[in-house]
C-alpha cells in the first residue's frame, strides 16, 4: 500500500529535486512503541510547493521534524535517508550532519515554521531583535546595518510594514505573527521550507492571504515548500503535487490535479468525498498564483 522509493522517484517532478527521502522509518520508544513514519519516501522539486495531507495523528508533524532532524527523544530514526541535492550539484546526506553542520544548515538551507509558530516568538523581545538576533547566529560578519535592512526585507516581503520591527509580539495580530515566522523562516533565503499547518489557527479569510502570499513568494523566490495540513482541499489549490498520509504511511503521491481527479487510494477518496462541494474545475486561485513550472 506506501509509495515506495522507486515510485516516489518515478512521480518526481522533471527538474532536479532539492530533497529525497526514501524509506524514513520514525518510532517512538515509548513503553508501547509506536512507528509513527513508516517508511515514507518523496522528493521535493525545486522550487516545489509539495502538499502533506493526512488526518490528525497520522505523523506529518513526525516527519516534518525528522527530515529537519528536530526530533527529540523518544522519537527516533530507525531507518532510511535524507538527502538535501545542493544547487551546485553536490549531496548532503542530512542523517549524518554534526552538531555545527546542522545548526549551519538549518534555517539557511531548510527552515520551518512549525505547528502553532505564532505563538513561539519570544514576548519581551521586539520583532526586530528576533529577526536580528537570526541573522547575528549564521553571519557574524554581516553588519549592523545590512542586517537591519533585510529584517524590513523580509517583512516587506511578507505583507508587514517594517515599523513593526519595533513592536512586541502582543502587539500583532495572529495574522501578523504567523507572518513574521514565515518571514523568519525566509531570513537565510533558504532552499527549502516546510510549513506545519502554518494557517490552521486562523480564520479563513486571513489564511487564504497568506496562502496567497506563499504562492506569490515561491513562484518570485523559488524556494521549495513542504506545505503541511489535515486539510486537502486546501492543498488541492496552492499544491503542486501532494502526498497523503495514512497511519504513518505515504498512500498517495500525485500531481494535485490527479489527485482531485482520480486518487487512487480508498483513504485520499474518502478524504476527498467529505468535502462534497470539490467537483469540476480547480478554482482561479490556483492559476493566477502559479507558473507555467506549475501542474496546471
Ligand atoms: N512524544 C510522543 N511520544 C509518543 N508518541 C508520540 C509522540 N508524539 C507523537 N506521537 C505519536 O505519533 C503519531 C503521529 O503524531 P504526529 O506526527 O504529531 O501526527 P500529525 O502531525 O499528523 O497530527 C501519533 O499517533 C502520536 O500518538
Ligand atoms: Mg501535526
Amino acid at each position: 500500500m506506501t509509495i515506495t522509493a522507486d515510485q516516489a522517484a518515478a512521480k518526481a517532478t522533471d527538474r532536479r529535486p532539492v530533497l529525497t527521502v526514501t524509506d524514513l522509518t520514525v518510532v517512538y520508544e515509548t513503553e508501547q512503541p509506536v512507528t509513527a513514519v513508516r517508511s515514507a519516501s518523496l522528493q521535493l522539486g525545486r522550487g516545489e510547493i509539495l502538499g502533506l495531507a493526512g488526518e490528525s495523528g497520522c505523523g506529518k508533524t513526525t516527519l516534518a521534524y525528522a527530515i529537519n532532524r528536530l526530533h527529540q527523544p523518544p522519537a527516533r530514526i530507525a531507518g532510511g535517508s535524507v538527502v538535501f541535492h545542493d544547487r551546485d550539484g553536490g549531496d548532503i546526506d542530512l542523517l549524518a550532519l554534526q552538531n555545527e553542520e546542522l545548526r549551519q544548515f538549518r534555517w539557511s538551507q531548510l527552515s520551518m515554521v512549525f505547528q502553532g509558530a505564532m505563538n513561539s516568538l519570544n514576548p519581551v523581545r521586539t520583532i526586530g531583535y528576533q529577526l536580528d538576533d537570526t541573522l547575528k547566529a549564521h553571519d557574524s560578519k554581516m553588519s549592523k546595518a545590512r542586517r537591519r535592512e533585510r529584517s524590513a526585507e523580509v517583512l516587506t516581503r511578507v505583507g508587514v510594514d517594517p515599523v513593526r520591527l519595533r513592536s512586541y509580539p502582543h502587539e500583532l495580530s495572529g495574522g501578523m505573527r504567523q507572518r513574521v515566522m514565515i518571514a523568519m523562516a525566509m531570513l537565510l533565503q533558504p532552499q527549502i521550507m516546510i510549513m506545519d499547518e502554518p494557517t490552521t489557527a486562523l480564520d479563513v479569510v486571513v489564511q487564504r492571504e497568506i496562502l496567497r502570499e506563499i504562492v506569490r513568494l515561491r513562484d518570485e523566490l523559488d524556494f521549495a515548500v513542504v506545505f503541511i495540513t489535515h486539510d486537502l482541499p486546501l492543498l488541492l489549490e496552492i499544491a503542486d503535487r501532494i502526498a497523503v498520509m495514512y497511519r504513518g504511511e505515504i498512500v498517495e503521491l500525485d500531481t494535485a490535479e490527479q489527485v482531485h481527479k482520480g486518487a487512487q487510494h480508498p483513504y485520499t477518496r474518502k478524504l476527498l468525498g467529505s468535502f462534497p462541494s470539490l467537483t469540476g474545475e480547480r478554482s482561479d486561485f490556483v492559476r493566477m498564483g502559479r507558473t507555467e513550472e506549475g501542474a496546471a
